[in-house]
């Protein structure tokens, strides 16, 4: 099929966090205004005391949510061509996004493979990602000209609609923290590991809980264990993790 002229869009995260910021730091430049004109006028001298911590506060939030979007549109992509220029492609590789969202690492490895197949699932919650769904998803496999090696799939992390041993890369990107019980997140990892052939790539990027991530990881053996340094694209760290199944 003939690529679209659409752009793809990869989706915001958390995008009701973003807005609370944008909102809260409205806010603070309101009060702030409002501190201002009041004390200004000598209506209630009182309140010049507040300009400047409402200002602060308002800026830092402002700045937090500007950020966010930044992490989003721009920074995420970058980290993710980082992360699989360091998977030595052959081109013919089964390969498993878990919580695809948008397709952001999915849609980059179907770039990468000739022959293989893309597979992406996801539970396409609107909290996560704002504006998440298969048909959006699609609509960026489209757009970047993959139809013939994407599949999108709806699916649970904690339970892995595959067979032992079925892919030759795992990736997940932002999307294990949603998981909120750590039991249920070592089950997420066990799956993982289980449909990953031996001798296949993993890389998990998030921003909590990685140090488990690898603690568990370790427990099954997983070989060629790293984890990054921080990347603060969301201003809290983002850590990859990248391991070898034996
Ligand atoms: C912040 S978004 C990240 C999406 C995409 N990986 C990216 O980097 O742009 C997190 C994604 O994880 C998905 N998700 C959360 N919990 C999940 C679960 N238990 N199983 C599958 N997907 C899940 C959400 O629906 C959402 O699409």
């Amino acid at each position: 099929m003939a690529p679209t002229n659409r752009k793809p869009n990869y989706g915001i995260d958390a995008p009701k966090v973003v807005l609370r910021f944008f909102l809260i730091g409205i806010g603070g430049l309101l009060f702030a205004s409002c501190a201002w004109l009041t004390s200004h006028n000598g209506w209630l001298p009182g309140t010049r005391s507040l300009v400047r911590p409402l200002l602060t506060m308002g800026l830092a939030f402002l700045v937090q949510g500007a950020v966010m979007v930044w992490g989003s549109k721009v920074a995420k992509l970058r980290l993710r061509d980082k992360v699989l220029n360091a998977i030595p492609w052959r081109g013919d590789e089964w390969v498993l996004d878990v919580g695809c969202g948008h397709g952001l690492m999915l849609i980059g490895a179907a770039k990468r493979l000739r022959r293989g197949s893309a597979i992406g699932i996801d539970l396409w919650q609107q909290e996560d990602q704002a504006g998440n769904s298969p048909e959006a998803t699609w609509r960026n496999v489209e757009a970047e000209d993959v139809t013939d090696r994407v599949e999108l799939r709806n699916g649970d992390a904690r339970e892995l609609p595959f067979a032992d041993n079925t892919f030759d890369v795992v990736l997940s990107s932002w999307a294990l923290h949603n998981i909120y019980d750590r039991a249920e997140r070592a089950t997420a990892l066990r799956e993982i590991v289980r449909v990953l052939k031996p001798g296949g790539r993993l890389a998990i990027i998030d921003i909590r809980h990685t140090g488990e991530y690898a603690q568990i990881l370790q427990e099954h053996k997983m070989l060629n264990l790293i984890r990054s340094r921080p990347n603060f694209l969301f201003v809290i760290p983002t850590f990859t993790l990248t391991a070898t199944k034996p």
